[in-house]
């Protein structure tokens, strides 16, 4: 973003180059004094790019501070292709909200679907229907957790695969209102014990169960 010339010719290249439709993700700017995201906008639009991603964070911030959504309403209010707001967007009310401030076309989520896959529905539902989805039941939960972690395993193999699900059962758990803090402390320590694929899935069985409290708690329990 700091060298717009280059940015208009790499964008141009790469819309000739293909024919499928190209889209572009991009930040509001480099750095606070060069927030220039309406002008890469507005050269991503010339250059025959079919929709844009805004997070409204500049580059220097990184994953600091409040993304700004004042940046993402302009650049929608000046472009004609679709604009979608991202950034720190994690329920459906602040999608609602989002939509309405900077009249995106849509939004996009990162960090939020980490561990909770089904933000999407619940957005979707909130907007159509203006009240919330009820949590998904234990089964679904347990079932796609299974079906993730599985093809982690499958994808990265019997060491890697583990290792990598510790990270994603990590983030299922902290959205998991059946349990406390201290609770979910506990059972990242139990199933970061487990090294193979067999035993993280029998765990996940063992904890998606309607009793999970009972049993993943009881004296004596111990990893798989
Ligand atoms: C695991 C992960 C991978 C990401 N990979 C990319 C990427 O390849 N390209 C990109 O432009 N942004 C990437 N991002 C940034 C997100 O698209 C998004 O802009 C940012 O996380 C802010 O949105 P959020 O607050 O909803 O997470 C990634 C974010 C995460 C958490």
């Amino acid at each position: 973003m700091r060298d717009e010339p280059l940015v208009a010719r790499i964008l141009e290249a790469v819309v000739k180059a293909v024919d499928i439709p190209v889209t572009l993700k991009i930040r509001t700017g480099w750095c606070a004094e060069s927030n220039n995201g309406l002008t890469i906008a507005r050269l991503a639009e010339a250059s025959g790019i079919q929709a844009l991603a805004v997070h409204g964070r500049h580059r220097q911030q990184r994953y600091n501070g409040q993304a700004e959504y004042d940046t993402i309403a302009e650049i929608k209010s000046r472009l004609s292709i679709p604009v979608f707001a991202n950034g720190d967007i994690d329920s459906p009310q602040k999608a609602h909200d989002v939509l309405r401030y900077t009249q995106a076309d849509a939004v996009m989520i990162g960090r939020a679907a980490q561990g909770n896959p089904w933000i999407f529905q619940q957005i979707s539902h909130y907007l159509e229907h203006g009240h919330e989805l009820a949590p998904p039941a234990l089964s679904e939960r347990g079932h796609v957790l299974s079906e993730h972690l599985g093809a982690l395993h499958e994808f990265y193999g019997a060491t890697m695969g583990p290792r990598i699900a510790r990270k994603h059962l990590g983030w299922y758990l902290d959205t998991d209102k059946r349990f406390d803090a201290a609770q979910i402390r506990e059972l990242k320590r139990q199933f970061n014990a487990l090294t193979s694929p067999s035993a993280q899935l029998e765990w996940i069985h063992k904890a998606m169960a309607d009793d999970a409290n009972e049993r993943l708690f009881a004296k004596g329990s111990h990893a798989a």
